[in-house]
């Protein structure tokens, strides 16, 4: 970490912090907004940490100016946020809300006057609600044509003044939470449904590069996966063929279809044996291989661990919202593989894998699978965070956790790697989907909870000073 060795990062590297419009904005319904399937679900009982929901969240809407000061006070050179699909298209696919769209000009200009390059997620998991009434949302092919024309909508509005683009945001992550673990909506657990699911996505994903290749052809486009790289249990060879199934089967099956158009050959035939392979129709994979992605969005938390699964084991299920360590428990695919401890890394409150090497093996491992530019769109510590009795937030672990991971993305650029960028997840503290604001992420804290939004005061967290350093010597200074 001295001076000399940290001099890789190249001089227009992104160093920037990231955002989801349900998780901060709040105004769910103002200014003509129509409600999205998490204003649904997260008032239904039980689904999410004390009841929280998305109505007022940081109240980033209302705020967004304050917001941007403290982004330009930081030095982001870039900033990642998702546009609120139903903030655009109340119905999904009707009438175009101009007031939505006012709204992400104000804030699209106020970034770029400040010299932050805007980065736009066109979809963070909050599908407008009338599309889920219509025709089950992604469990249908009609979504292809509706996102497509949200994403033009978008493309033609800002596409003269936002450059970087990402399609979908874990695609994998928030499927596989809907359809196998049954906690995010629809809140089943129905492989066959999950993966009809993901080819609609691919689909729709496809389909809106190939608007945007027409549209913005100066800008660049990818999705954003959660990637945890997977490694064996043990080199028991049982363990490294439960490794091998584990990455084919929650990386590679997105990560193929992005850049190559083309299903994962083992994955294939072992969802085609269980009966849960997708239908493929005529046309499918001409339209998947024309839609080759110019980066790969990379959000990294963790690696994980997988060792064999017998045919009775583990399948989808509960994961850990309480933050008590160790309450997580093996989940996996029965006949292929499950999750198993690493004793060789720390974890955090909920259980997660702090692995900086792994950001390094993913990264390497993705440059040489793909080929493409990468961007880390996510990376950060979710923590119990709490104001101290100098109205500070001394957020050690959070600076130990990112250093660390920085540090190891210089690595993995002198290994080669064509990294874009690195986004903190996240810029202030955000609505976590199931887990309230109890586990904290931000570089500012917000000063609510789950039941009181109290003034929404915005207070700079140790971190926040870190990283501006960090920035300011582009990347050189990575101590403390
Ligand atoms: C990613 C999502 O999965 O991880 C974010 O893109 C999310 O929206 C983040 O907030 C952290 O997840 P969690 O469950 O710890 O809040």
């Amino acid at each position: 970490m001295d001076d000399d060795s940290t001099r890789n990062f190249p001089d227009n590297f992104l160093w920037g912090a990231a955002s989801a419009a349900y998780q901060i904005e709040g105004a769910w319904n103002v200014d003509g907004k129509g409600p999205s399937i998490w204003d649904a679900f997260s008032k239904l009982p039980g689904k999410t940490f004390r009841g929280s929901n998305g109505d007022v969240a940081v109240d980033h809407y209302h705020r967004f100016e304050e917001d941007v000061a403290l982004m330009a006070e930081l030095g982001l050179r870039a900033y990642r946020f998702s546009i609120a699909w139903a903030r655009i298209y109340p119905d999904g696919h009707g009438t175009v809300n101009e007031a939505g769209l006012a709204f992400y000009d104000r804030l699209i200009d106020c970034l770029r006057a400040h010299g932050i390059e805007p980065i736009v997620t066109l979809y963070h998991w909050d599908v407008p609600l009338a599309l889920v009434d219509a025709y089950g949302a992604w469990e249908s092919r009609r979504i292809v044509a509706d996102f497509d024309r949200y994403a033009t909508t978008l493309f033609k509005r800002y596409g003269d003044r936002v450059k970087y683009w990402i399609s979908l945001n874990e695609q994998n992550e928030d499927t596989r939470r809907a359809f196998v673990d049954g906690l995010h909506p629809p809140a089943v657990q129905d492989r066959k449904r999950f993966y009809a699911a993901n080819h609609h996505a691919f689909l729709a994903n496809a389909t809106v590069i190939r608007s945007f290749r027409a549209l913005v052809p100066d800008g660049r486009i990818g999705p954003s996966l959660a990637y945890a790289p997977a490694y064996p249990a043990s080199c028991r060879p049982e363990d490294v063929l439960a490794f091998e199934d584990a990455e084919e089967q929650t990386s590679n099956w997105w990560l193929d279809v992005y850049v190559h158009g083309r299903y994962p050959r083992a994955a294939w035939h072992a969802l085609a044996r269980q009966g849960v392979a997708p239908t493929l129709l005529d046309g499918d994979e001409a339209l998947l291989a024309a839609a080759r992605p110019d980066f790969l969005g990379v959000n990294y938390y963790r690696s994980q661990c997988f060792a064999a699964n017998g045919p009775d084991g583990v399948g989808g299920g509960p994961i850990n919202t309480t933050g008590q360590k160790g309450t997580t428990p093996a989940r996996g695919v029965p006949g292929y593989y499950k999750t198993a401890p690493n004793p060789f890394v720390e974890t955090t409150h909920w259980d997660w894998e702090i692995d900086p090497v792994g950001l390094r093996i993913g990264l390497r491992r993705l440059t040489s699978r793909y080929g493409l530019p990468l961007l880390i769109t996510e990376n950060g510590l979710g923590d119990f965070d709490t104001v101290s009795d100098d109205d500070q937030i001394h957020d050690a672990n959070r600076i130990a956790y990112l250093r660390s991971h920085v540090d190891q993305c210089r690595l993995a650029i002198e290994d080669g790697v064509d990294l874009m960028g690195y986004c903190v997840w996240s810029f202030t503290d955000v609505l976590s989907w199931l887990n309230g604001y109890q586990k904290r992420y931000g570089l500012v804290y917000v000063d609510r909870d789950e039941q009181d939004p109290r003034e929404l005061r915005r207070i700079r967290k140790d971190s926040f000073h870190w990283y501006r350093a960090v920035i300011a010597s582009n990347g050189r200074h990575l101590a403390t």
